[in-house]
C-alpha cells in the first residue's frame, strides 16, 4: 500500500491535476488506506474456534520471531529477556501444536484456515516436524540460560544464540513449506 501511495504521489505533478482533483485523490486513497489496514487487523475475525486458537498461538510465536530477529539484524538492542520468552513462548505453543488440529471438518475447512490437507494425510510427518521445533527451541533455552546477562555477552555466547534461534526459526519456515497454504 505503502508503495502504490508514493507511486501516485511521485507521478501527481506530472499529470497537472488541478488541486481540487488532487485533494480528492488523495482522501480516496487515504480512505482505501484506512480499509486496507483494518482489514489486515481483522484477519482473524473471520476465524472461530480452535482455528481462532491456533492463529493467535501461531500470531503470539511469530510476534517473538520478530523481535528477536529484530535484535540480530541490529534493529533492536539485545535482550536475553525476551529470548528466554521467546523460546519459552516457542516451546509452550509447539507442544500444543498436535492438539491444535485436530481432524475434524471445522479444523479442516473451517472460514480463514491455511492449514493444508497434507497435515491429516501425512500426520506423522507433522507432529515430528513439531517435535523438532521443540527441540530446537529447547536448545535455544538452554544456550540462553547459560548466560548471564545482556552486558556480559561475548561474540562467543552471541554466536551461539543467534544460530540456535535461527534453528529454530528455520523449523517454523520447514513446517510452514510443507503444511501452511499462505493465502496472501
Ligand atoms: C509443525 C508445524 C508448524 C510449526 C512448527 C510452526 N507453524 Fe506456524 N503455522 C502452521 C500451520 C499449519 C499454520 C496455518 C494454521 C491455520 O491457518 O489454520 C500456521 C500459521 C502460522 C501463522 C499465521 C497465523 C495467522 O494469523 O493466520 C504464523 C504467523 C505462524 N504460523 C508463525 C509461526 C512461527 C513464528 C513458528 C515458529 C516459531 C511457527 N509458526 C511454527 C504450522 C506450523
Amino acid at each position: 500500500m505503502n508503495n502504490l501511495t508514493s507511486t501516485f504521489r511521485l507521478r501527481w505533478p506530472e499529470c497537472g491535476l488541478s488541486t481540487l482533483i488532487r485533494i480528492a485523490l488523495c482522501s480516496m486513497l487515504c480512505f482505501i488506506g484506512v480499509v486496507l489496514a483494518v482489514t489486515s487487523v481483522k484477519a482473524h475475525e473471520g476465524a472461530s474456534g480452535i482455528i481462532k486458537q491456533r492463529m493467535e498461538a501461531m500470531k503470539s510465536m511469530g510476534d517473538y520471531a520478530k523481535l528477536v530477529g529484530d535484535m540480530f539484524k541490529g534493529k533492536a538492542s539485545f535482550d536475553l529477556d525476551t529470548i528466554r520468552m521467546a523460546s519459552e513462548s516457542f516451546i509452550r505453543h509447539g507442544q500444543t501444536i498436535p492438539m491444535q488440529f485436530p481432524d475434524t471438518p471445522e479444523s479442516r475447512e473451517g472460514p480463514m484456515t491455511e492449514a493444508s490437507p497434507a497435515i491429516w494425510d501425512d500426520w506423522q510427518q507433522f507432529t515430528a516436524l513439531a517435535e523438532q521445533f521443540i527441540r530446537d527451541s529447547r536448545q535455544l533455552e538452554a544456550v540462553a540460560a547459560m548466560l548471564q546477562t545482556s552486558e556480559t555477552l561475548d561474540d562467543t555466547s552471541t554466536r551461539n544464540v543467534r544460530s540456535a534461534f535461527f534453528k529454530a526459526v528455520k523449523s517454523c519456515s520447514n513446517c510452514h513449506e510443507n503444511f501452511r497454504l499462505e493465502h496472501e
